[in-house]
């Protein structure tokens, strides 16, 4: 690396007068035993030696005066031609500074710091070069062994973001799984409680109303028999009729039937109607909807979440009063069910064993939608529903 400054001039005959004698300048260089300090002919050829020189370099003075100072260069650097250019460098810029390795005499290597001066006359005359050399071999080293380090903590760390990637994509891939499992559970549940709601619907509904019917026609031919028996009959009559109304409703709750027929809006207003008689909490409702098709999927999935939600409302609020909006939009359908009951704070749910929330979510989840879950401690909750509007629906579900 060449440097700027001009090489150093010798001094006159009379300056030199001036000077403390050679041999305190001597004691001087001898002193310096961590540099080798050496003088170089214009040619490179060696002509001084320093203790520090031999202690660095391990050549005694008289095996390395009048060699070239290419002795201490590696056989890679003198292909290079690296010890001339060296010295053109610093004839032609002053000084050069360089570092690199170089080798002892036993043939092994060091980490060089190495600074060379031209040395000229007063007329300009290149008279030879001023070589100090210093061993930071050890500099080098820590140097070098910092950069491992640093080079194996680079690999540790691409290792570990590798692994953690994998982890990350192996996670995803469960969650994946664990989705579908999800909306394939809440399929196979759906279509058990359809035909369950149809077998005690067909088979029950329709034995019942056989038996009715037989004990009305025996009801008619005990007309003005024995009393006791008419009072009998009647009250069998009643038994029987109380039990066509239960199968009727335990079979559309398990699976409104309006939620095919009439579609969502009406089945919605059956629940909303049901919850009512049966909890005695007012239910209002604010049905708005006009264009929006669902298939039955997603008419399901919206229904089952108003009965879990009013379930909840029933079981958990001490409301007095619940109020459900329906309304559509091109790009969705918003239900919101709206308690004002004692609120609790839905983000501190998670870790219950309790599914109602959770399935809620999934599903409007595998629905492409939200379900989004406001406690107000004190004041109610409310659950808003948005699904996305389906544009080619298959099997389309009514909603008005
Ligand atoms: N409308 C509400 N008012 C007050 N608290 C509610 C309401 N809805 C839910 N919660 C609270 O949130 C909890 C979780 O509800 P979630 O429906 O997930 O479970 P659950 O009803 O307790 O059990 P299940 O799994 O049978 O539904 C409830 O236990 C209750 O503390
Ligand atoms: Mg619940």
């Amino acid at each position: 690396m060449p440097d700027a400054s001009p090489g150093l001039s010798i001094p006159s005959q009379n300056e030199a007068s001036l000077r403390p004698d050679e041999g305190l300048y001597r004691l001087l260089i001898e002193s310096l035993s961590d540099y080798a300090i050496i003088l170089l002919d214009p040619e490179g050829v060696i002509l001084t030696w320093s203790v520090g020189a031999e202690r660095i370099e391990g050549y005694k003075s008289e095996e390395i005066i009048g060699r070239h100072f290419a002795a201490f260069h590696r056989r890679e650097d003198i292909r290079q031609n690296k010890p001339k250019k060296l010295l053109e460098d610093a004839a032609s810029a002053g000084r050069v500074i360089d570092e690199g390795w170089r080798l002892r005499k036993d043939g092994t290597k060091f980490w060089a710091n190495v600074v060379i001066t031209a040395l000229r006359d007063q007329t300009g005359r290149l008279c030879g070069f001023g070589k100090v050399v210093r061993d930071a071999t050890r500099r080098k080293r820590a140097e070098e062994g910092l950069r491992n380090i640093n080079e194996k903590l680079d690999e540790r760390v691409q290792e570990r973001t590798g692994q953690l990637a994998q982890t990350n994509r192996d996670l995803r891939g469960s969650l994946e799984q664990l989705h579908q499992l999800a909306a394939r559970l809440q399929a196979v549940r759906e279509d058990e409680r359809t035909s369950i709601a149809r077998e005690i619907h067909d088979d029950l509904g329709q034995s019942l109303t056989a038996m009715k019917m037989d004990l009305v026609w025996m009801m008619q031919r005990l007309a003005g028999g024995e009393k006791g028996l008419q009072t009998r009959a009647q009250s069998m009559l009643k038994v029987i009729d109380d039990a066509i109304v239960s199968v009727r409703r335990i079979a559309t709750t398990l699976r409104p039937g309006m939620l095919d027929d009439i579609g969502l809006a009406a089945a919605i207003e059956w629940q909303a109607q049901d919850f009512q008689e049966r909890s005695g909490i007012k239910c209002i409702l604010d049905i708005r909807v006009e264009n929006l098709v669902l298939d039955d999927e997603h008419a399901t999935a919206v229904f089952r979440t108003f009965q879990e939600t009013l379930t909840n409302v029933a079981r958990h609020s001490g409301a007095t009063r619940v109020t459900v909006k329906l309304k559509d939009s091109p790009q969705e359908l918003v239900l919101e069910v709206r308690d004002n009951g004692r609120g609790f704070d839905a983000g501190a749910e998670g870790s219950k064993k309790s599914f109602g929330l959770l399935g809620m979510k999934e599903r409007a989840m595998l629905l492409g939608g939200t379900c989004e879950i406001k406690g107000d401690p004190g004041r109610g909750t409310t659950v808003t529903l948005r699904v996305p509007s389906q544009s080619g629906p298959k099997s389309a579900s009514k909603l008005v």
